[in-house]
């Protein structure tokens, strides 16, 4: 088994709630929105973890704080031997082209003012990677290799000449131009059609193959993640509830969110005879985290002890972790 390229330990941010003058006259106490609430994980080289949960989560600002695009609370980001959680924004410079994240949506994240070639070669120019006209060559490269061909003509289009899909090719190959080691992928594929997702996946699949990349795969969809992952970690409401091989996880969930939100895909595992699991209800507010274990007030397992006390994440099988006091199996 290869290294971990990154671990993350324990990490945390919080956002503090803005106070109205008056509570803030009255020194009432700040309050936090907990969003990342003490996460730990490893990702090796070449390895794909998903994570997974519903929306308010906390998946979009782990990805990142992890990546150092917002400043974590507390805890630690190693990334190849180094701690980067201190560095400076100057001290991170060498450690930014080799990771890379694709947002969401496609839209917002080309300008619409630059043609989609000069978006690619872009970062290496900002990197120093590359002179004007080599820049230009392997920009053309990049726009063959995610299949916008002929490349010289998409080279001068604009993005509002291409469809969404399109866009995230080129997103994709912008992020990939660099060669990075890492890339948060954060929900790349959500607001793609559907029968354009499966491509871009394939895609992204290719890349992972071809430079050895880690990923950290961020979806709201499990059925995604099957797809990609060769990991997956569950989160709800800042924590990690379950975290393993995505097969294991998938065949055996041992948490009640995690069958849950596996149920709730009806394709992917029939279990006809077995009774549903229905969770109700939403993700509560990340200022108000119930105390014990954050998913009692949601979970039809929940006792006394889940009211009172937060379970940790223990393994119970091989790779395979789970914090729930009352676990499926
Ligand atoms: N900049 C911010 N300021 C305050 N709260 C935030 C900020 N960004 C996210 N949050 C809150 O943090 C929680 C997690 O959000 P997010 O990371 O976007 O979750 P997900 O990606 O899983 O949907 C939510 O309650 C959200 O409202
Ligand atoms: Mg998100």
């Amino acid at each position: 088994m290869s290294e971990p390229l990154l671990k993350v330990r324990e990490l945390k941010k919080y956002f503090p709630v803005k106070r109205s003058l008056l509570e803030a006259f009255r020194k009432k106490e700040e309050r936090y929105v907990r969003a990342v609430d003490g996460i730990s994980f490893d990702i090796r080289k070449g390895e794909t973890l998903a994570l997974i949960g519903e929306s308010g989560c906390g998946k979009t600002t782990a990805g990142r704080t992890i990546l150092r695009l917002i400043e974590p609370t507390e805890g630690e980001i190693i990334f190849d031997g180094t701690d980067v959680t201190q560095l400076s924004q100057d001290e991170l410079r060498p450690f930014r082209k080799r990771m890379q994240i694709i947002f969401q949506d496609p839209y917002s994240s080309l300008s619409p003012r630059m043609r989609i070639g000069d978006a690619i070669a872009h970062p290496l120019l900002v990197h120093g990677l590359a002179e004007k006209d080599e820049a230009k060559e392997i920009a053309l490269k990049m726009l063959r290799r995610v299949g916008l061909t002929p490349e010289d003509e998409f080279y001068d289009r604009y993005p509002h000449h291409l469809s969404g899909g399109q866009r995230q090719r080129v997103v994709i190959a912008r992020a990939m131009v660099l060669k990075p080691e890492f890339i948060v992928a954060d929900e790349a594929v959500s607001m793609i059609d559907v029968s354009m997702r499966a491509s871009i996946l394939e895609l992204l699949e290719s890349f992972k193959e071809e430079y050895n990349l880690s990923q950290l795969f961020i979806t709201h969809d499990i059925a995604v993640g099957k797809l990609i992952a060769d990991r997956i970690a569950v989160m709800y409401l800042g924590k990690i509830v379950e975290m393993g091989p995505i097969r294991e996880v998938l065949r055996n969930p041992a948490h009640p969110y995690t069958m849950a939100l596996i149920q709730a895909v009806p394709s992917i595992v029939r279990r006809k005879k077995e009774k549903k699991l229905r969770i109700t209800g939403e993700v509560p507010n990340a200022a108000e985290i119930p105390p014990g274990c954050r998913f009692h007030p949601r979970c039809p397992f929940a006792d006394e002890l889940c009211r009172g006390d937060e379970p940790e994440l223990v393994e119970v099988s091989h790779g395979h972790f789970v914090a729930c006091h009352h676990p499926l199996h």
